[in-house]
């Protein structure tokens, strides 16, 4: 295999708890007869994010002095950047049935015996507490916020263990951080930029994806596809435009597409930051991060989510953000460009609202090239006239 430079996981070395063989077998057969707890989609998302290292240096779910450092600071109780609590809450009654101590087997929402945790600690998560620190508003209407005051009102701490990878809606695309640091091995590539994405790609996109792969050897183009909100196109659409793109329009030598199987919280910086840790774990030196990153709606101020890395100390964080300013496309430039290279007045600039692109993509109209690739644009309007 080439050699290469690969950057340090987050914390020093790349989580793996996915068992295989006798250790597989044997936790098969200890599964049986042992307590039971069915995951959410966010709950099976994390155990896999766990399990495969993308979410190292954690190895199960917080217990309660992480957590409780977590929300306030963005630290494990070690002093480890962490900025998201990774938490597994439960429903009191099902608590109660635990014992902390003992293993809990764990479920898949289709009914799947997934993993195993070694149930650490019971305890009280803080809801309000969280969404304030964390998300920045306790604001039930914010989708994150809103779906940490739905859960449950008990969190389980322990490690845990993967019985099987799970099935993946993209398995060619579906690389566990140690796939994807031997397939930047493979290519050679000693400094590798990831983009995280959870809309279909647009020229804007395109444009900070390039300027990136300017500076870089690699591109790791790797969208989201675990939860979204309702309103958020579905994950196979917006896969489907990357794939369209890149036949056209990329190096293939230089690029590579990848799914990233997480849950999206919507908490502005505090999830760039966990967006840019999960990414230096799969192998990347560098991560995009541009204007709202992470947000929604109003929440989040358009470069708070770039400020936040300046508040880390330099041992805190190996992978280096690269930041954009809003692109758009500006007509007198004839090219996509950002308020840091255009010198023109708004007027000149083409903007258009997510709302307006998918009212002209449902009736079937394509958004001008300039916004979105003709060839993505088929596909959208594809997908949103079948919806
Ligand atoms: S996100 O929730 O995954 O951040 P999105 O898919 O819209 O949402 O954005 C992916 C990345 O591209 C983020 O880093 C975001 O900040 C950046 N981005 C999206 N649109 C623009 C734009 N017009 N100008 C600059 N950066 C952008």
């Amino acid at each position: 295999m080439p050699t290469t430079s690969l950057i340090v996981p987050h914390g020093g070395a790349l989580i793996d708890r996915v068992l295989h063989g006798q250790a597989r077998e044997e936790a098969l057969a200890r599964a049986h007869g042992i307590p039971r707890i069915t995951l959410t989609e966010v709950g099976l998302a994390d155990l896999e994010l766990i399990a495969t290292g993308v979410f190292s240096p954690l190895t199960g779910f917080l217990g309660r002095a992480d957590y409780e450092r977590v929300v306030a600071e963005a630290r494990l109780a070690d002093g480890t950047l962490w900025p998201i609590p990774i938490t597994l809450p439960v429903s009191e009654a099902e608590a109660s049935q635990l014992r902390e101590g003992e293993p809990v087997a764990l479920y898949a929402p289709n009914g799947r015996l997934v993993g195993l945790l070694e149930l650490r600690e019971r305890y009280a998560a803080n809801p309000a507490r969280e969404a304030a620190d964390v998300y920045r508003t306790t604001d039930p209407a914010h989708p994150g916020v809103a779906r940490l005051y739905a859960q449950g009102p008990v969190l389980l701490g322990g490690d845990i263990w993967l019985i099987d990878r799970l099935a993946s809606p993209f398995p060619a695309l579906h690389l566990t951080p140690a796939e994807s640091r031997r397939a930047f091995a493979e290519r050679g590539w000693r400094t590798v930029v990831g983009f995280q994405t959870r809309n279909p790609v647009h020229r804007a996109h395109e444009y900070i994806q390039k300027a990136a792969l300017e500076l870089v050897d690699g591109l790791f183009l790797h969208p989201l596809v675990g939860a979204t909100k309702d309103d958020d196109l579905p994950a196979e659409v917006r896969v489907r435009s990357y794939e369209v793109l890149l036949q056209g329009y990329y190096p293939a030598t230089r690029t590579l597409l990848a799914v990233f199987p997480a849950a999206m919280r919507y908490a502005g910086p505090r999830e760039a930051l966990l967006h840019a840790i999960a990414r230096q774990n799969y192998g990347c030196t560098h991560f995009i991060v541009g204007r709202d990153h992470a947000g929604v709606g109003s929440y989040y101020g358009t470069y708070d989510a770039q400020r936040i890395f300046d508040t880390l100390r330099p041992e805190d964080l190996a992978i280096t953000p690269l930041r954009f300013e809003h692109t758009f496309y500006c007509r007198t430039c004839a090219g996509v460009a950002s308020s840091r290279t255009c010198p023109h007045e708004p007027s000149h600039h083409l903007t258009l609202s997510g709302t307006k692109v998918r009212e002209l993509l449902r009736s079937g109209e394509a958004p001008p090239p300039e916004f979105t690739r003709p060839e993505v644009a088929r596909v959208l309007i594809e997908a949103l006239q079948a919806a």
